[in-house]
């Protein structure tokens, strides 16, 4: 592994983790790959060909069967599925309201937590999503754990939503939020938890700049010790 550290970031939704991720990708020069875009893709996928979502073998096979590729580009990344391009589509609201039940379901993560070893075989990767630091890469030299109050978790994820010209409300988006935390953070496989040896950082009131920062010392100060 010679092509710089595994930096993991994990947090719940909201926390801050996509842009904090992509900036410190950005200044490290490594890789961004956001394992939430993946999960999304799969329920994209599932809705479209009208699966089950409770069933969990139909889900699983649409993930076993769905081609995903994660396409940096300077505005951060696009998204392909089976050779479509759904960026766009993944961060819509009834993807959003989908994706935690898919996610739940242990035999499309252990697909997707096998791609994304892949992905940062050979280092020099910024991983974000819910479970790389204690099951994806339990071995990254860095790994984050980004926090913030519901509230403002909720105002973000609202702010982006209606900037993508969804019509949603602030309460719909805050029980969305509140209900993505309550079924990452319970669920049997992977729950949603701060690995014993990540750094907690809270992101309330601060900007992703001051964030990134601090966490691109953190790696700065592990390249020096090694
Ligand atoms: O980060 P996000 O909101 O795009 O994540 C989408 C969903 O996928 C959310 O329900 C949490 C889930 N997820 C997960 O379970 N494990 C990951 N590593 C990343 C995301």
């Amino acid at each position: 592994m010679n092509g710089g550290l595994r930096v993991a970031i994990d947090g719940p939704m909201g926390a801050g983790k996509g842009t904090v991720a992509r900036l410190v990708a950005c200044r490290l020069g490594y890789r961004y790959v956001d394992t939430g875009a993946m999960y999304r893709a799969v329920a994209w996928k599932a809705l479209r060909e009208g699966v089950d979502l409770e069933d969990p073998r139909a889900v699983e096979e649409v993930a076993r069967a769905a081609r995903i590729r994660l396409e940096p580009n300077p505005e951060g990344m696009r998204v392909w599925c089976d050779g479509e391009d759904v960026t766009e589509a993944i961060r819509s609201a009834q993807v959003s309201a989908a994706v935690a039940r898919v996610a739940a379901n242990p035999g499309v993560r252990a697909l997707l937590t096998e791609q994304q070893r892949e992905m940062a075989r050979g280092g020099g990767v910024v991983m974000e999503g819910r479970d790389i630091g204690t099951v994806v890469l339990p071995d990254a030299e860095v790994k984050v754990f980004l926090e913030a109050s519901l509230e403002e978790r909720a105002r973000r994820r609202y702010a982006e939503l209606r900037a993508r010209g969804e019509a949603v409300s602030l309460d719909q988006v805050r029980e969305l939020v509140r209900r993505d935390d309550e079924v990452a953070r319970t669920r049997i496989t992977a729950p949603l938890r701060r690995a014993q040896d990540a750094v907690l950082v809270d992101t309330t009131g601060r900007t992703p700049e001051e964030v990134a920062e601090e966490i691109v010392r953190l790696v700065e100060a592990r390249v020096g010790v090694r």
